[in-house]
């Protein structure tokens, strides 16, 4: 396994690879890898001859107010998973690596990010557009991996590959949980054992939603229920929403999958989680 720091290391390596006929994947992190990331990387292994793991915290994607300072970071742990799961490259620049000082090119997708985590935390997904644009630049991938847990997140990039020409094939992973549900994610470390305890709402009232939704044909009994759950169990939520996935606009009689997707804070840790369905 190789780690490279500098981008140039990383393009000149993938170009290589590319001329002489290579496929390659990428898997975009922020590290503190957990099963959820793995899943990607054992797909992005099927799918390819190299696979490319990025570690990076993008500060662009984080409000002044966020937790970029205290993101949980271990890269000594994430070098033996990612050596446990077939990697053949790890990408981990510094941030004065990967951005130059006077940086001041954005991509932005206007549509498909507007509304959840887009509302609530506005300069989101113009971080994460621009972080994967140059990822996509600099790995030179036929295939990237992104994980549906950050459902939105994925149909952002997806829209971006498709309006920018990107010749990236998107391929969306399933959600993985722990075994009592709770969607896993490197925030999850932030939560006491009371907290997490109480986290299982989020998941246990989306699918309690759910299936209201699916019996009753409509949403709004269902979504105010799911709210009061899990306001009931401490958490304060930030949105509980259907949306359409095609359009990421309220679902009309066109609408074929759903997302019915939640924020929720407990103490400080804001978690998403969200089901995917048919209607
Ligand atoms: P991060 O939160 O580290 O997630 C990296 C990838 O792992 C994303 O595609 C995410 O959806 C996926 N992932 C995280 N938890 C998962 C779970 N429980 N099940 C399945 N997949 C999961 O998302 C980011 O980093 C950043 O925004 C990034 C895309 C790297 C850009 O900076």
């Amino acid at each position: 396994m190789q780690i490279f720091k500098t981008r140039r290391e990383l393009q000149q390596f993938a170009l290589g690879a590319r001329r002489s006929g290579k496929s390659i994947a990428l898997v975009p992190t922020m590290g503190f890898l957990h099963e959820g990331h793995t899943s990607l990387m054992d797909i992005a292994r099927s799918k390819a001859d190299i696979v490319i793991v990025s570690i990076f915290v993008n500060p662009k994607q984080f409000a002044p107010t966020e937790d970029f300072d205290r993101y949980p970071r271990d890269f000594e742990g994430d070098r033996a998973k990612c050596e446990a799961h077939g990697v053949d490259v790890i990408f981990a620049p510094e941030i004065s690596d990967m951005y130059d000082g006077n940086s001041s090119t954005w991509v932005e997708e206007t549509i498909l990010s507007q509304p959840l985590c887009g509302a609530s935390r506005p300069t989101f997904y113009r971080g994460v557009t621009t972080v994967v644009a140059k990822l996509f630049l600099l790995a030179q991938p036929d295939y990237a991996v992104f994980g549906l847990k950050d459902a939105q997140q994925c149909f952002v990039i997806q829209r971006m590959v498709r309006d920018l020409d990107f010749p990236v094939e998107i391929i969306p992973a399933p959600l993985v949980r722990d075994a009592d549900g709770l969607a896993l994610s490197s925030r999850n470390r932030y939560l006491s054992d009371d907290e997490r305890r109480r986290a299982l709402s989020i998941h246990q009232s989306l699918l309690k939603a759910k299936e209201r939704i699916i019996r009753e044909k409509s949403s709004a009994n269902a979504i105010a229920e799911a709210v009061a759950s899990v306001t009931a169990a401490g958490g304060r939520v930030d949105y509980i929403e259907i949306l359409d996935c095609d359009t990421m606009t309220a679902p009309n009689s066109e609408t074929r999958r759903v997302i019915l997707a939640a924020a929720a804070f407990f103490g400080t840790t804001r978690l998403i989680d969200n089901e995917i369905f048919e209607l």
